[in-house]
């Protein structure tokens, strides 16, 4: 900012023609040259980072690039003066590499073998040897070297629930897109994923993996993971992204038991416990007796405590009710000391 404003200021004591010449000679004007990169992007440590890099010459500046001779990329590290990180005339640059094709206004370019001293701002300057230079002072790029890549991203496309198939995704981003990661998924049961290399809106890369199983009430509660492995040279860099299936299910495993267990005499209390697993819980349970050959609701209660009479011996059968469904239980035999039930305990 303040390089341009010196700029302008020096400029206004000058002729108009001097002011064109001076700023595009020192590439210090904003407005010749627009570059369009992604404000930010995380590089892992002893790999490559792909910049995506295109520029616009503002209308007004008659350069033809597809038949300057000799157009140089030029990055700046940190400052828009004069630290030069590299100038792409320099061919078997160590640091790295505009692979974009100029001519064709993209400086996509990859710096080789990044380490966390790349950590800064970059900025991009136009040379066609000397005619026209320009650096976009209003672009940059932080480019952001870490030790451990970042975690990959897991989303879930619609509810969990049992036997609705689910998907999952997971993306890594690959900043060096010759070597992406790839992606493993721990998952309670098989699934066969389906890897991509997709480009992102900023035209920066990065995997995507999509797995669909049919989720069980038994994979409730289980973890899934998923786990991106960066190939860092001879060896590999992971990073993972683990989260807990929560499976919406009906009740399962309804289950009627009696306490006592043994046959009671009456007069006695005894409890008729109803009991299941189910995710959301149960809002309702019901307790039926058969009787008869009638089937009639007695209780609408877990635990249904009754002082027995003579007439309440038999079969009894629970129900339990979510908003996933139902699950209804075997039957149980109320039995009475000295007497034999009319059913034997299912
Ligand atoms: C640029 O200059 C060339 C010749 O000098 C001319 O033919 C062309 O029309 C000019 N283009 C623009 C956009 O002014
Ligand atoms: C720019 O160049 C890179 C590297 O060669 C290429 O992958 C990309 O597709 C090019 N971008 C455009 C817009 O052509
Ligand atoms: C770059 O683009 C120009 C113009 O489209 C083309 O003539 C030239 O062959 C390209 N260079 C490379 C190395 O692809
Ligand atoms: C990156 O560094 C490793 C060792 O540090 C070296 O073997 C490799 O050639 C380098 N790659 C590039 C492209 O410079
Ligand atoms: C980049 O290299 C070219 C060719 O050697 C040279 O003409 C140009 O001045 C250099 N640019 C910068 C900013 O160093
Ligand atoms: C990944 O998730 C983090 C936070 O959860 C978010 O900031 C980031 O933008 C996500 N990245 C992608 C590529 O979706
Ligand atoms: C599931 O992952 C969480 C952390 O994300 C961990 O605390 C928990 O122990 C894991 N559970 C199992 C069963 O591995
Ligand atoms: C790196 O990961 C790849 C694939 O995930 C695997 O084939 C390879 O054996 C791993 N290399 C090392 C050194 O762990
Ligand atoms: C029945 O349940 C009640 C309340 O849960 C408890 O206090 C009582 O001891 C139970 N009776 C029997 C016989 O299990
Ligand atoms: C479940 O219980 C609630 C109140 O506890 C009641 O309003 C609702 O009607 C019951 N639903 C069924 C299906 O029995
Ligand atoms: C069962 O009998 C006890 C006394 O023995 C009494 O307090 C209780 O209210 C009775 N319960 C029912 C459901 O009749």
């Amino acid at each position: 900012m303040t390089t341009k404003r010196t700029c302008i200021v020096f400029c206004l004591h000058l002729h108009i023609g001097m002011l064109f010449h001076y700023c595009v000679n020192f590439g210090l004007s904003s407005n010749d040259l627009f570059t369009t990169m992604p404000e930010t992007m995380n590089a892992v440590s002893d790999t490559c980072v792909q910049l995506p890099c295109a520029f616009q010459i503002p209308d007004g500046h008659n350069i033809s690039f597809s038949s300057a001779r000799n157009v140089y990329g030029i990055w700046l590290k940190g400052k828009t003066d004069s630290n030069i990180l590299f100038n792409s005339s320099n061919t078997g640059n160590s640091l790295g590499k505009i692979t974009g094709n100029l001519s064709e206004k993209n400086c996509t370019t990859v710096f080789f073998n990044v380490t966390t001293s790349y950590t800064n701002k970059y900025y991009f300057r136009i040379d066609t040897n000397g005619q026209y230079r320009a650096t976009d002072i209003e672009k940059s790029v932080t480019i952001t070297v870490i030790d451990s890549p970042e975690q990959p991203n897991m989303t879930v496309l619609g509810d969990i629930k049992e036997g609705t198939p689910l998907s999952l995704n997971c993306f890594a981003v690959a900043p060096c897109p010759g070597h992406p990661p790839k992606l493993k998924w721990t998952l309670p049961t098989k699934s066969t994923p389906v890897n991509k290399l997709q480009e992102n809106p900023d035209r920066t890369k990065s995997v995507l993996s999509t797995v669909t199983f049919i989720p069980s009430y038994l994979h409730n509660e289980k973890n899934i993971t998923c786990t991106a492995v960066y190939p860092v040279g001879m060896s590999n860099k992971t990073a993972e992204h683990t989260r807990t299936l929560h499976v919406l299910f009906s009740p399962k495993n309804t289950l009627a038991s009696i306490s006592p267990a043994v046959p009671v005499s009456v007069g006695n209390r005894v409890n008729l416990t109803c009991s299941c697993t189910a995710n959301p819980p149960v809002t309702n349970y019901t307790w039926f007796r058969i009787s008869g050959g009638e089937t009639k609701p007695v209780a609408s209660r877990r635990t249904y405590t009754l002082n027995v009479t003579v007439g309440d011996g038999g079969p009894y059968y629970c129900e339990a009710r979510n908003d996933q469904g139902v699950g209804k239980s075997q039957e149980v035999e109320l039995a009475l000391e000295g007497k034999t039930g009319h059913h034997l305990i299912g």
